[in-house]
């Protein structure tokens, strides 16, 4: 791999969309013989962030001339792939066996795989010996380069693999193709510094890197222009953003700016970790009245011992001392959680601990991982890995333990007017419109599509545990 430091973006930006306009120009001349449009089809998996580096390849591909299609029978298919579980992987080759058969009945089909999975030097060699007919592979720091990339690919007719160990380059001002036209995620910062032990996500997405206040605000401002009404600011450790800046800047403060932006009536971010969540962002939420009043705080074990091994820098004690402080702060605050099973060197008492966090602090919901051993991590070394059988227990009894957390805190709002903001409607029954209320959870109500996007009172009359049934007021 290749290791980059340039940060010459607004000059590479200039140079894609140059390629950009000359494959346009190419596959403009070829609708104009054939009539058809070339199509894509992109395949997420993972987190938001593979959400909204999906939202930037579909905008290069449009510009380029490709239509999107729900089917995966398409000229130009890729997969953005997640590594975060062993489970993501599997996932990924299996699919991979049927996008070989389809090729064979599409011949020109271009296959591209890209995502986290990528910058794993073990996975490409698998694929290079056993998948053979993918046809480009790039990872997660040069997606802004997929143009340039497919050029290569048509005129090299080779499989063509670009892969950056990291980078300090943020490329700005490239196409969109938004999923939303109501809400966006906007990344504020790129990769992580935490290096938890049990986690790959630093390895595969680099260190951190803030984006410019200016350009995430400038960002924000034109989507607002748009109709785009609730924002989701996305970073693995938002609670960090803005150390390494040139003029350093808080979350806390940036958050104070985005509240200022007319238009933008919603705000969401993810993830906050309890090591770097500031007083002052606890009173900036407070005194918010945008801010959604949900926080995403992952907690991944309630032991303090473990914690310390899974280098998380809180404690039991910690952790709860600072749900107290937001919920005196926040009475109406809903906390959801990651909670990982099966750490290496668990114990019942360790699982006990972590059953009495979820007992005290009554989260909204979790969701609950069994621990996967990533190569390379320090925790993939340590000796003590727990029995397959003991994990499965364990997570059942959780399980349990968290669902029923969940359905004691579920419906303290209902017989309450609340804004929702709506978003689709209802697939099951399509006289009925659904949305979120600021905690996040969804309310179906008779409405009709006319109201997407549109952030209006609804009056809940029933709670269903994870949802609610209301009426529009
Ligand atoms: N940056 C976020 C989490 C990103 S990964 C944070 O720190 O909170 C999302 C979740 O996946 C994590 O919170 C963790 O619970 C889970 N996870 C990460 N690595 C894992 C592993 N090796 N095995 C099981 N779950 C894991
Ligand atoms: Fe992984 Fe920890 Fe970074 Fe989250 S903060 S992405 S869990 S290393
Ligand atoms: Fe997966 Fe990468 Fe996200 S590993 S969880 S897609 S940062």
């Amino acid at each position: 791999m290749e290791e980059k430091t340039t940060n010459s973006n607004e000059l590479e930006s200039v140079k894609q969309y140059a390629i950009m306009n000359n494959l346009k120009f190419i596959f403009d001349q070829e609708f104009e013989k054939t009539g058809k449009r070339k199509t894509y089809h992109i395949e997420t998996f993972g987190c938001q962030m593979n959400t909204r580096d999906s939202e930037k390849i579909a905008g290069i591909l449009t510009q380029i001339g490709y239509v999107e299609i729900e089917s995966e029978d398409a000229d130009f298919i890729l997969y953005n792939t997640c590594t975060v579980r062993e489970n993501a992987n599997n996932r990924v080759y299996g699919r991979l066996g049927y996008l070989g058969r389809l090729k064979l009945q599409h011949p020109g089909m271009i296959i591209a795989l890209c995502g986290c999975m990528m910058q794993e030097p073990t996975v490409v060699e698998k694929i290079k010996k056993s998948y053979r007919f993918v046809d480009i592979i790039f990872g997660t720091h040069n997606i802004f380069k997929l143009a340039e990339l497919l050029q290569t690919r048509i005129e090299s007719k080779r499989m063509v693999i670009d892969l950056w160990q990291n980078t300090d380059m943020i490329v700005e001002n490239l196409p969109n193709e938004r999923k939303f036209s109501f809400k966006a995620g906007v990344n504020i910062m790129y990769g992580c510094n935490n290096f938890c032990s049990y986690c790959i996500v630093p390895y595969v997405r680099g260190r951190e890197r803030s984006r410019n206040p200016k350009d995430i605000l400038g960002e924000i401002k034109e989507l607002a222009q748009t109709g785009v009404v609730e924002i989701m600011l996305l970073g693995q450790n938002v609670n960090s953003y803005g150390k390494n800046l040139e003029t350093p800047m808080t979350f806390a403060e940036l958050l104070i700016e985005v509240e200022k932006i007319n238009g933008i009536e919603r705000i969401r971010f993810m993830t906050s970790h309890p090591k770097d969540l500031s007083d002052d962002l606890i009173e900036v939420m407070k005194n918010s009245k945008k801010i959604c009043k949900h926080l995403h705080l992952p907690i991944q074990s309630g032991s303090t011992r473990l914690l310390q091994l899974m280098n998380r820098h809180y404690t039991k004690e910690s952790y709860l001392a600072l749900v107290d402080k937001l919920k005196a702060a926040i009475p109406d605050i809903s906390l959801t959680t990651d909670i990982i099973v099966g750490f290496p060197g668990e114990t019942e008492e360790d699982l006990q601990d972590t059953i009495d966090v979820v007992r005290k602090v009554g989260f909204d919901s979790s969701f609950t991982y069994i621990y996967s051993r990533r190569t390379g991590t320090p925790a993939a070394a340590m000796e003590d890995q727990v029995e397959p059988a003991v994990i499965s227990e364990r997570f059942e009894r959780l399980l349990k333990e968290c669902q029923s957390t969940t359905a004691k805190s579920a419906g303290v709002d209902v017989h309450s007017t609340q804004k929702v903001l709506v978003e689709e409607i209802n697939p099951q029954d399509t006289t009925m419109v659904s949305g979120r209320l600021s905690n996040n959870l969804l309310v179906h109500f008779k409405g009709e599509a006319d109201l997407i996007g549109k952030i209006v009172n609804v009056y809940l009359d029933e709670s269903k545990g994870f949802y609610y049934m209301g009426s529009l007021v």
